[in-house]
């Protein structure tokens, strides 16, 4: 290089190194700090430091890199710590951690003329064999739960539309489409509703039972009803795990009527999926192999660092119509048309260009191999059915919904409180909490009640720390409960 051209490269690549190994150790301490770490939102004073001015020279990599590290890490510890139950958010790993630095320094592309293609695609194997689904299925890693419901559902769309929907899109069909879930469903499903253009009241939410589990035959009526009505029903979504208190649907009933109203269905089984690599919940995924498509997240019970998520169909051809087909630009088509292997086209998604995103479940699953998973998702089983066996035994707590999977709803009720005043001191005593650690736990309701929340899929707790949850909340609801009696 002559004196004037530039580069990102170091001039000096041992000192270059220094600053790497000194990363990871930080990473690997602060890893190491977070299962005893509480978590609290970040302090004004390093925000401000934070929001250094963009400089012209640069303020050089170590410097760069100490003020993050110094002003960022404290409030980045979240779902990290062993109490961390408030949402659906997987803890990392350190292992985690080098597998995404190794994605980085793959850097671009998952085509399977590459290394990060063969890689990509044997990952996508191992959560197919994992999670028990065809594995001729089509799969495509993307960011996470939203990104893998919106894809499934763009492909249904255009599989079961009655037009050449890629040509004349939603304007063109002749009778408007319509899709039912759950009234449990995700909201990010609405969204997905939304973009591809079919608008959210296309998506009818039918009532659930006291399970929480889609009434397949309020389903049926609607699809009917629909019908008469010259609507054209295209898609049933079934919930594998609902955010709010983790319940499943029945996936064979719901394959049974997809099947007969040649109707597309997906499941969204961005956590809840993997009850089946449990021994006591697998049950509850019976059927899951029918659908159509599934949407599941790695970032949530798998533990895997954000962001990474996938989706799965058993239409392989109608994925990459979808996708790939007809589209690619005419600088790729040589390329494209050279893979000549559908399962293996890594690009069935939004996205062109690509982070090598398969190098991170590869490498994790390769490590710890299936059986540390399953022991894992056992074990958060486990420990929230021990949880909610603790809370029935206190007289002055209750469970506000059946306990199907990994989440709690319950709530601190000793006698002679109104309705009312239940909620005010369970709202306090979410506030306690949040003052030790905050999000530790969240609130809900359930059929129109408030509600305390537990969502487990933290591979850092330990039962014990549900025996302090336990402790904890009834010590909050005793020392709060004389202000709510006397309404200060
Ligand atoms: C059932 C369910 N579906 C979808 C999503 C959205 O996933 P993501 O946050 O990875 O986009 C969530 C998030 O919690 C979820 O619980």
């Amino acid at each position: 290089m002559n004196k004037h051209e530039r580069t990102l490269d170091p001039d000096d690549w041992e000192r270059a190194k220094r600053l790497g190994y000194r990363i990871v150790d930080d990473l690997f301490d602060d890893i190491k700090r977070a299962k005893t770490a509480t978590f609290h939102s970040i302090k004004e004073s390093d925000k401000l430091a934070l929001m250094a001015p963009l400089t012209k020279e640069g303020e050089g990599e170590e410097e760069a890199y100490e003020s993050l590290f110094k002003h960022a890490m404290d409030s980045m510890v979240a779902a990290k710590t062993a109490r961390f139950w408030g949402y659906v958010v997987g803890g990392g790993s350190h292992y985690g951690v080098l597998a995404d630095m190794i994605a980085s320094e793959f850097n671009w592309g998952d085509s399977p003329l590459f290394a990060s293609g063969v890689i990509n695609n044997q990952a996508l194997n191992y959560i197919k064999e994992m999670l028990g689904y065809p594995m001729e299925a089509s799969g495509v890693f993307v960011s996470g739960g939203s990104e893998a419901n919106f894809t499934g559902l763009a492909v249904a769309r255009n599989a079961r539309s009655e037009i050449d929907l890629k040509t004349k899109g939603v304007q063109g069909v002749p009778r408007k489409m319509t899709l039912y879930m759950s009234d449990q469903g995700h909201d990010c499903l609405d969204k997905s509703v939304e973009i591809l253009g079919l608008g959210n009241e296309a998506l009818r939410r039918i009532p659930t039972d006291d399970a929480f589990k889609i009434r397949v035959d309020k389903l049926e009526d609607a699809i009917r009803i629909d019908r008469e009505n010259g609507y054209h029903p295209f898609c049933v979504i079934g919930c594998a795990g609902t955010v709010n208190t983790g319940a499943f649907d029945d996936f064979n009933k719901l394959a049974g009527i997809a099947e007969r109203e040649k109707m597309w269905l997906h499941i969204d089984g961005a956590f809840g999926a993997w009850v089946k690599i449990s021994q006591t919940h697998k049950h509850l995924t019976s059927g899951m192999e029918r659908a159509d498509s599934l949407a599941v997240d790695l970032h949530k019970w798998m533990d895997m660092p954000y962001e990474i998520g996938c989706t799965f169909t058993r239409h392989p051809t109608e994925h990459v119509k979808t996708f790939v087909y007809g589209h690619e630009a005419e600088y790729l088509k040589t390329a494209i048309d050279a893979l000549n292997d559908l399962a293996t086209t890594n690009n069935f998604c939004i996205r062109l260009s690509n982070q090598a995103r398969g190098v991170k479940p590869y490498l994790l699953l390769r490590a710890y191999g299936s059986k540390r998973y399953c022991d894992l998702v056992q074990q958060n089983l486990d420990q929230v059915n021990y949880f909610a066996s603790e809370i029935s035994k206190q007289s002055d707590m209750e469970i506000c919904a059946p306990v199907e999977s990994n989440i709690v709803c319950f709530r601190y009720k000793p006698k002679g409180l109104s309705e009312e005043q239940v909620e005010k001191l369970n709202r306090s005593i979410l506030q306690s909490l949040w003052n030790i650690s905050l999000y530790m736990i969240s609130d809900t309701q359930i059929k129109g009640r408030y509600a305390l929340r537990v969502c487990n899929v933290n591979h850092r707790t330990c039962k014990s720390d549900f025996d302090w949850l336990v402790s904890e909340i009834k010590k909050q609801g005793e020392k709060l409960f004389p202000e709510i009696i006397s309404g200060k």
